[in-house]
């Protein structure tokens, strides 16, 4: 037996973490591997307690450069890569590029901006996820709109890149599978908030998806996972690192994510807002948001001078929009499902608002029905709010502050306590955050 050969045992590895010490690669690949793939004739398996003690010795110690570029790679490694060098339209090579939100509150901005980006003749495949918490899911916005599948299997989505140019579905059990668990064991144990668990969880699924290009919008403020900016700024680094390491051309959008975005939160609201975005109308922060990511992303695929403006206002993305909900058998003509009862909270002060909390409005949304407590529960699709007032819009008493939609009228004191305490009213206009804080690339 080689003298090198290194004898791993899991106690071992959490203990080196516990202490502060650097995991080694073959520890890292061991324990990712065995914790994946419990086969019985492959030796000890890392049972589900061992890997907790784990993930929360690296939540404190935290993981280096070197150590979260080989936990990504292993998480990579435990699944299938997808390929899309292939793609080809009309004999012409397709360059692939995809977006990815660190999630928010009324973060409606992939409806919008695939089929936009799409619509230059770049191909979008955006594997997206299901809402956990107070934050929005975008399959569970897509599944409002009826016929609509998530389910799209890979020679699907290869055809329909081809086609169409953005498809919008579930990620696949076989693509990096280690994260999927580790996923489901952090959210229960207190380990989620990671700077090196986040970015090697999201970028292991990217790289795993074999996007040529990556565009991040890395939320910061009260409904975003990061509430700090310098939390958001090392996560946005981490991830344009990890990303380009592995050949991916990753950049990154860091947006404030303390007031909701658009005046809705909630599935079909936001597909309904989303339309009028892509009819060339829409809130100003969410055309903002979706003309500043599709200019990185169309930058990023090669076509710099692109103007995403002109395809908003003429048709061109709604367009392919519709397209791609038909594609995947959805009837973009059918009306949105809408709630059966409505209420709403409203103002108790004159004055200006200065303050429409993004965490609040989301816990009202996910009280309301809109959102999911454990992995697998339905949500509905017509529950939600709509804003109507936002910071530095002025208001009476008895204005309407939210209205409240629901097809479960008991869940209204629930959302209204939350919802009641979201906005501020005060005398002056607020200061105000921009919306897009920085840019990251690499080496900046
Ligand atoms: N989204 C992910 O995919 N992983 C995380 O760890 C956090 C957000």
């Amino acid at each position: 037996m080689s003298e090198d050969v290194e004898i791993i045992d899991t106690v071992s590895v959490i203990a080196t973490k516990r202490d502060g010490g650097e995991l080694t690669d073959a520890q890292i690949d061991w324990v990712i591997d065995r914790y994946t793939h419990s086969d019985p004739g492959a030796g000890p398996s890392v049972a589900d307690e061992q890997m907790s003690a784990l993930l929360m010795a690296i939540f404190l110690r935290g993981m280096s450069r070197r150590e979260t570029a080989r936990w990504t790679q292993a998480m990579i490694d435990s699944g299938r890569r997808m390929d899309f060098s292939g793609l080809r339209r009309s004999g012409r090579r397709l360059v692939t590029v995809d977006k990815h939100s660190t999630g928010g509150v009324g973060d409606k901005i992939t409806l919008p901006l695939a089929p936009l980006v799409a619509s230059f003749g770049v191909a979008v495949p955006q594997l997206s996820g299901r809402g956990l918490g107070h934050t929005g899911g975008t399959l569970d916005k897509l599944e409002s709109i009826p016929g609509w599948r998530a389910d799209v299997s890979a020679a699907e989505m290869i055809a329909q890149l081809e086609r169409v140019g953005a498809v919008v579905c579930a990620a696949g059990g076989d693509l990096a599978p280690a994260d999927r668990r580790l996923y489901a064991l952090r959210d229960v144990t207190g380990t989620v908030e990671s700077i090196p668990l986040v970015a090697s969880s999201i970028m292991s699924k990217k790289i795993a998806e074999g996007t040529g290009a990556l565009v991040l919008d890395v939320k910061t403020g009260s409904g975003a996972f990061l509430k700090s900016e310098q939390d958001s700024r090392e996560l946005a680094e981490t991830m344009v690192w990890l990303g380009e390491r592995a050949g991916v051309a990753t950049r990154a959008l860091i947006t404030d994510m303390s007031t909701p975005l658009g005046r809705t939160a909630g599935n079909a609201l936001e597909v309904a807002e989303s339309l009028e975005v892509l009819a060339g109308g829409g809130p100003p922060d969410v055309v903002e948001l979706t003309i500043a990511l599709a200019r990185e992303m169309l930058d990023a695929a090669g076509r710099p001078d692109a103007d995403p403006a002109r395809h908003l206002a003429n048709g061109a993305a709604m367009d392919t929009w519709r397209e791609m909900i038909l594609a995947q058998g959805g009837d973009p003509d059918a009306p949105l499902p809408t709630a059966r009862h409505t209420e709403e909270v409203t103002a108790s002060q004159d004055g200006v608002v200065t303050r429409v909390d993004a965490l609040s409005v989301g816990v009202g949304a996910w009280r309301l029905g809109a959102g999911r407590a454990l992995p697998g529960e339905t949500v509905q699709a017509e529950a939600g709010v709509v804003l109507h007032a936002k910071p530095g819009e002025r208001v009476r008493v008895g204005d309407p502050l939210f209205t409240m939609h629901t097809q479960t009228p008991e869940r209204f004191a629930a959302a209204r306590a939350v919802l009641a305490s979201a906005v501020t009213v005060g005398e002056d206009s607020p200061r105000t955050t921009p919306l897009i804080i920085d840019r990251v690339t690499v080496g900046a």
